[in-house]
């Protein structure tokens, strides 16, 4: 399972980085606007310094709606950088673009998928990722999990290679239950990452194992 992170903070980035278990990073544009990157250039600047820090994909997002505007802004994104994926919205246009992405050999990301419907489609269009958002169906009651489950079975039937990137997740029991089902990949925050790492019983056996080194050679 690949661990990208969700997220346009550095200082998030360069720490998940560190750990050595990052295999990419997913931006959208209200993460980018919440680091207050605004402005094409600013947020073109932006993306070649996450690029710098990681190894692995980098998901950037287009704005146009429109499959002409799509193409123009992703292609444009695409040159920036060997690790950019272009990401775009699971609409019509966004759906046409994929294919165009596809046929030149371009990686995508099609975001904003709330349904298994929506996923069979963004694999016949040959996505390279597919991102079900997790989390919100969990925001309104609906179970996120099964979702993810569901395109697992769909693409496993027709051996799909697009990978199923579950994001908008919000903590370590999404990452666990993702792995459980077979996502490929995770999108979360720094928090679902580090999560992972905690145990009180590793804490204690730690702290005795130090302890009774410090006993046999004092
Ligand atoms: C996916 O690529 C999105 O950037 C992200 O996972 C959305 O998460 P949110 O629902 O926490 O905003």
């Amino acid at each position: 399972m690949k661990f990208f992170i969700d997220t346009a903070n550095l200082e998030d980035i360069a720490e998940a980085q560190a750990l050595g278990v990052l295999d990419g990073v997913t931006t959208n544009p209200s993460l980018m606007a919440k680091e207050g990157i605004t402005g094409e250039d600013n947020i073109i600047n932006h993306y070649k310094k996450i690029c710098d820090i990681v190894e692995g994909d980098v998901s950037a997002e287009v704005i146009s709606t429109d499959f002409e505007g799509m193409v123009k802004e992703g292609e444009a994104l695409a040159a920036l950088h060997p690790q950019i994926v272009v990401k775009l919205p699971l609409i019509a246009d966004g759906i046409k673009a994929c294919k165009y992405f596809s046929d030149k050999g371009i990686r995508t990301n099609v975001t904003l998928v709330f349904s298994a419907g929506q996923a069979l489609l963004a694999a016949k269009a040959g996505a390279t990722y597919v991102s079900p958002f997790l989390g919100r169906l969990d925001d309104i009651s609906t179970d996120g999990l099964n979702l993810i489950a569901e395109i697992r079975q769909i693409y496993d039937n027709y051996g799909f290679n697009t990978q199923i990137l579950a994001a908008s997740i919000r903590h370590t029991m999404h990452v666990i239950d993702c792995a459980k089902i077979g996502s490929d990949v995770m999108t979360g925050p720094l928090s679902s990452i580090k999560g992972l790492l905690k145990h009180p019983l590793t804490d204690i056996g730690l702290a005795k194992f130090l302890e009774d080194y410090k006993k046999g050679n004092s």
